[in-house]
This record gives C-alpha cells, structure tokens and sequence, in this order.
C-alpha cells in the first residue's frame, strides 16, 4: 500500500514536504508582504526560468498592486541532482530596469551561487532598488555569501521535486513539493 502523501514515480519514493495548501497559504502572505512594500512603486518581478515559472505566476496573482513581469534564465544544475557550481545565462531580461524597483524571484537558493549570480547580472544596472525573493531556502547548505529579502520556506538539505522544480527537466507539474528519497 502506498502511504498517504507519498508518490511512487520511476521507482523511486516522493515524500511530500509542502502541500499545496501551505504553498497557496504562504504565497499568499507573500504577495500581502510585497503589495504593501512596493506600493505606488509599480515594481518589475523578474522570474529566474525554468524553476520559478509556477511560483511567479501564483506570486503576482495574488499582488494588488501594478507590477510588470519579465525573465532570465539560467543554468546550474546539469542534470540529475547535484549542482555543476558553475552558471550559465541563458536569456537576459529585456526590462528598462534603470530607476525601476526590481524583484528577482527564485525557486529555491541552494549553495547560493545562482543567487550571486543573478546580483552580478544587474551590476552595471542601475535599479532603483534590487531584492530577492526565494520560494525555498536549503539554509544549512550555503557555500557563498548571499541575501536573500523573501523567503517562503526554510528547507532541510534534501533534493526536491515538483511546483516548478525538477528532477531531470520532469516533476515539474506535481501540485505539492516532494522530497526524493535516496
Ligand atoms: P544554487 O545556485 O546552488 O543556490 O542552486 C540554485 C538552483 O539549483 C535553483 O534555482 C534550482 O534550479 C536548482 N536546485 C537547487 N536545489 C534543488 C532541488 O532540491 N531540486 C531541484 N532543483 C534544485
Ligand atoms: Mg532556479
């Protein structure tokens, strides 16, 4: 039998870690949290692709307050479930981000180096202020030095799976968030 919460996919166990019932909760508290400080600031959220597609498009539906949307995209991990630590851009983003408030949201800050990344990207930049939202934090897992101004949940250092992140490019469809047992 098949315990509650669990998934069996490709022969490997999915424990559920966030429900979608959490994930809406805390999106929207979230959202509460970012319409009341960028109010009358018409900020520019800028999704980190492909992991944080899901969490954006919850994310900003739930602001009440004029915001515009755009995306980069990167790379790290190559595959399978350990990160290359190295990045690669993919997409800069296209927004006029001179004078504007810009909130760059993440999936999940891991060893902190996509984080670092995406702040380098926007050196040279001149936003009016720059801050980083992140659906999931590993916290013990840092190998850099980073900020991060939202956080949704502080996670264990585990690989997980599902609402935008992957496993091999798959899972990213599950409504909950899984841990993938070894
Ligand atoms: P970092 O650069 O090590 O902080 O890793 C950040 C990126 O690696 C995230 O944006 C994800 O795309 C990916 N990543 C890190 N941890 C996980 C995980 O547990 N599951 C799926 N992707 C992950
Ligand atoms: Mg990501």
């Amino acid at each position: 039998m098949v315990e509650k919460n669990c998934l069996k996919r490709n022969g490997e166990k999915y424990v559920e870690l966030i429900s979608e019932e959490q994930l809406k909760k805390r999106i929207k508290e979230l959202a509460k949290k970012l319409s009341d400080d960028y109010r009358d600031k018409c900020p520019i959220f800028i999704g980190v692709l492909n992991g944080a597609f899901i969490f954006l498009a919850d994310l900003i539906r739930e602001i009440d307050i004029d915001c515009e949307v755009d995306f980069v995209k990167i790379s790290s991990y190559g595959g399978g479930r350990v990160s290359l630590g190295y990045i690669k851009s993919k997409k800069g983003f296209d927004a006029e981000v001179d004078g504007r408030h810009v909130v760059v949201v993440e999936d999940i800050a891991d060893s902190g180096r996509s984080i670092k990344f995406l702040e380098k990207m926007f050196a040279g930049t001149n936003p009016a202020s720059l801050k980083f939202v992140s659906l999931l934090l590993k916290e013990d897992n840092a190998v850099v030095d980073f900020k991060l101004d939202y956080v949704g949940f502080n996670i264990p250092t585990k690989f997980v799976v599902g609402y935008g992140l992957d496993y091999d490019q798959k899972d990213r469809n599950l409504r909950s968030i899984y841990v993938l047992e070894e």
